[in-house]
């Protein structure tokens, strides 16, 4: 995860003022071989953020654009090709394929209104 992160330390994701909460959004950043997919979440004041990669067969989370959260349950996210369920928070896989996996957490840092890639950690 260093190496994958190391050019986006510090890159800007997404503005706390475009983000629901409740929400998730998915943010690209680089291109061809460096691009990665980060889905940036917030519930209930938290905000978090995952590679947006699901621990399975490594597809994204989501079908349709934005569509991230189990429709009965927003503190969970579903990956819509198998049905995992992930906690919005941890991460951790608490349903499905890939039961007791996780997504891989990007650490981030939230400086004047915008949500960045932790410069470290
Ligand atoms: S690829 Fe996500 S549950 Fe199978």
């Amino acid at each position: 995860m260093a190496m994958l992160l190391g050019p986006f330390r510090g890159s800007a994701l997404i503005a706390t003022a475009d983000l629901a909460d409740p929400g998730a959004e998915s943010v690209i950043l680089g291109s061809g071989m460096d691009r990665i997919d980060i889905v940036v979440v917030r519930l209930g004041g938290e905000i978090r953020a995952f590679l947006n990669e699901c621990p399975h067969a490594l597809t994204t989370l989501e079908t349709f654009d934005g569509r991230f959260f189990d429709a009965d349950d927003p503190s969970l996210l579903v990956c819509s090709t198998h049905g995992a369920r992930f906690s919005a928070l941890t991460g951790l896989c608490v349903a499905g394929p890939c039961l007791g996996r996780a997504l891989a957490a990007v650490p981030v840092a939230v400086d004047d209104g915008i949500i960045r890639v932790a410069a470290d950690g």
